[in-house]
């Protein structure tokens, strides 16, 4: 299978037969919010230049203001947070399960005050936190909650498609994610304010768009009354080259999602009798769409970097470890918030003094095993060089229990 195929160059080709003339311009990003919006069985979807801004922008939309408190996991990529930051609002960090690796409706309850306007939970590696018990505490707590679903294409809870348990869902079409363009990003939601701000937010603060309406008329435009700007907007407007393959992209989505979801049973296969790597648990009613095959290594029985290159050595690509923790990064630690610091707003808040125990077990000891393979032989020949790994390991496990 090719990532790229037919489609997409169809309708590439068909932006650049339109010469970017004024009539043509966005339409192939309302063809593709269209189709985004049906494949999710929701009324809204908003494209924009990438998942960072998709979450800023629902941030925005969803009203936080400055010093408002947004809670994140803080094992993730880091932006989910920084988005946060993107906003002037403060992100708390919850911890995560340490089989699952996800924020739970426990962890998020712990670290709600007055303060905390929204969440923004992570569907992590393509497998979603449990969306309802999440949801619950937010209507008790009257928060809006954010879906950041950047990994996670085609996953469904409980007979649902992920995406649409939360006010709004964001996703990324960054080129490792299950569908992509390059870069660009979405945000679908079923709330038609909330559509209306997402849209304006990002298109500069534009008067005639709204969520359904994405283009200004010509009429309106060259009109020299025309008052253009209502609020402050950003933009974050994607194009419609990005709309063209992300387009091909989602018309896809299944084929694309099933080759990733292939690979990872193939690991799973050979990983299922192993005690020392333990894959992310999948909890009953659970379908993910494995972004990544993910899995805890008990380092005290293998080094990780060892492992990494034991598994290179026999064949196998590149392992990717986990972030570190968004709160680890200096960015964080040193508080390098381009000025946002001196608002006064942060000086309550010590990222240095924060612990996440479980988020800070897991991140040495994950290990992101690559399922995008559009030919599943060399996904088949890479779950073999792991089972070969494992094979090894364990001999040098049974030797040394044998020799001690
Ligand atoms: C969980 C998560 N959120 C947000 C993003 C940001 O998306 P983008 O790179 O399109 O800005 C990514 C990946 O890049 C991600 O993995």
């Amino acid at each position: 299978m090719n990532r790229i195929g037919k489609k997409e160059q169809t309708y590439i080709q068909e932006v650049l037969d339109g010469q970017f003339s004024s009539a043509n311009t966005y339409q192939m990003v309302t063809r593709l919010e269209k189709t985004f919006a049906e494949k999710f069985h929701v009324k809204h979807a908003i494209a924009m230049v990438n998942g960072t801004a998709t979450l800023h922008m629902a941030l925005e939309a969803a009203g936080v203001k400055p010093g408002d408190e947004v809670i994140c996991p803080p094992l993730t990529m880091s932006s989910t947070s920084i988005a946060v930051l993107q906003a002037n609002a403060v992100p708390v960090f919850a911890d995560v399960d340490k089989n699952t690796f996800l924020i739970t409706a426990e962890t998020i309850e712990k670290v709600i005050t007055k303060k905390t306007k929204a969440i923004i939970t992570v569907s992590l590696y393509g497998l979603a936190p449990q969306m309802e018990e999440i949801m619950e505490v937010a209507r008790k707590n009257h928060l809006i909650v954010i879906e950041d679903n950047a990994e996670c294409y085609g996953a469904f809870q409980d007979h649902k498609l992920v995406g649409t348990f939360g006010h709004m869902a964001s996703y990324s079409f960054q080129s490792s994610k299950h569908l992509t363009a390059g870069e660009g990003g979405m945000v679908i939601t079923e709330d038609d304010e909330l559509a209306d701000k997402l849209r304006r937010y990002s298109g500069l603060g534009y008067a005639g768009i709204s969520g359904k309406k994405g283009r200004i008329t010509k009429d309106d435009i060259q009109s020299p009354d025309y008052e253009r700007h209502v609020v402050l907007g950003w933009n974050y407007r994607m194009a419609d080259l990005c709309a063209a393959v992300a387009l091909g992209q989602v018309e896809r989505m299944e084929e694309l999602v099933e080759i990733r979801c292939k690979s990872a049973a193939y690991y799973e296969e050979q990983v299922k009798d192993c005690e020392w790597l333990q894959p992310q648990l999948v909890k009953e009613g659970n379908i993910p769409s494995y972004w990544t095959y993910v899995l805890r290594l008990d380092i005290e029985k293998v080094d990780w970097h060892v492992f990494r290159k034991k598994y290179q050595e026999f064949g196998g690509d590149g392992i990717y470890a986990a972030w570190k923790l968004s709160y680890q990064e200096p960015m964080f630690q040193n508080k390098s918030f381009l000025n946002r610091e001196k608002s006064g707003i942060y000086d309550s808040y010590d990222y240095k003094k924060i612990h996440c125990a479980n988020a800070e077990f897991l991140q040495p000891r994950l290990l992101q095993l690559k399922t995008n393979y559009y030919e599943l032989e060399k996904a088949r020949q890479q779950a073999e060089v792991l089972g070969k790994t494992i094979a090894y390991f364990d001999a040098q496990i049974q030797e040394k229990r044998r020799t001690s």
